[in-house]
């Protein structure tokens, strides 16, 4: 993806009219988004805070994170003159980052976790299971290793069980295993592709049971796991709630079970926040229809004391 594909990108934000009742964005308002991506969700809390009616002096803003540095070179140029304001930052440092700019509380955040359609359509990062490019998988290629050099040095045992637990995937062993011997025979998984077809190899087809690529829950159990995304989300619940004013919601979009618990945990168990959801929130079936991706997500939202 360069940075020219402005108008091209694909990513479309889930649940919008969901995430904009429940967070119910206020004009004047300061708000976190601390998964910019291709910004959809910015942009839409952008627009409804832009203008006070009552007061036209008073415009409120978009603090927009990503560790994902060409998603915020994109949106930079999208958002250029707008009250959304892109930076290259990791969620789980909101304090750092909000401190660094000055603000004290803001009134609202969202969190909208995984990766984006156009993450996943890029090439070259490992995102696309049967593209050539290396098995990377970090959303910040700036910070850590890839994954393909951590297979290169996790034991077996160590690389079945991030998948297990991660993915879900019954046939982690297997694939584990499979790993592990061509390390072994000295050619170890480098590229994607090479990933997608050992596992495919590995994982066998459920009749009837067509709908998702075998190689998808490996490939989301390694993403997880090289960018420690569970242990983001745990540190960002532990610290983004002091940051809030009264009143101001926290809605966070998630799609792994694992993801969903430890949100609902969080907010349930901190003494400052009201939960606004007892049951998780779920797109609608024409939203479905209309963006397939929308299918496994979950919104709760919890609001400051
Ligand atoms: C599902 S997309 C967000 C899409 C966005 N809401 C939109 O409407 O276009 C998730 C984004 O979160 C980013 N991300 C994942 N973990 C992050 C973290 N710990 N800190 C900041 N950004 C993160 C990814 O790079 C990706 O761009």
């Amino acid at each position: 993806m360069s940075d020219e594909t402005v108008l091209e990108l694909r990513h479309i934000a889930v649940m919008p009219d969901e995430v904009l009742r429940m967070l119910a964005p206020q004009p004047g308002g300061v708000y976190v988004d601390g998964t910019l991506g291709a910004g959809g969700h910015s942009d839409l809390i952008g627009k409804i805070i832009s203008n006070d009616v009552n007061d036209v002096s008073k415009s409120g803003y978009v603090i927009s994170f990503d560790r994902d540095a060409k998603a915020v070179a994109v949106a930079k140029k999208r958002f250029a003159g707008t009250n959304v304001h892109p930076y290259h930052a990791d969620y789980r440092d909101i304090d750092i980052a909000l401190n660094q700019l000055g603000i004290r509380n803001v009134d609202g955040m969202l969190l909208d976790l995984g990766l984006s359609s156009d993450q996943l359509d890029d090439t070259e990062r490992g995102f696309s299971f049967d593209a050539n490019g290396d098995l990377d998988l970090r959303f910040d290629a700036s910070e850590g290793q890839p994954m393909w050099e951590w297979l290169g040095f996790l034991t077996e045992e160590r690389i079945a069980d991030l998948i297990f637990q991660y993915g879900e995937e019954r046939y982690s062993r297997r694939i584990a295993r499979a790993i592990v011997k061509r390390r072994e025979n000295r050619q170890p998984i480098r590229k994607a592709n090479d990933l997608a077809q050992l596992v495919r190899r590995c994982v066998p087809h459920a009749p009837g049971k067509t709908r998702i690529d075998l190689a998808t829950r490996t490939f989301q159990a390694m993403r997880i796991f090289v960018n420690d995304e569970l242990g983001a989300l745990e540190e960002f619940l532990k610290t983004a709630p002091a940051r809030l004013n009264t009143g101001g919601r926290i809605a966070i979009i998630s799609f792994h079970s694992l993801e969903d618990r430890i949100v609902k945990t969080a907010f349930r168990d901190n003494p400052s926040l009201n939960v606004l959801t007892p049951k998780p929130i779920g797109a609608s079936d024409a939203e479905i229809g209309r963006n397939p991706r929308a299918r496994s997500a979950k919104l709760r939202v919890a609001e400051k004391k």
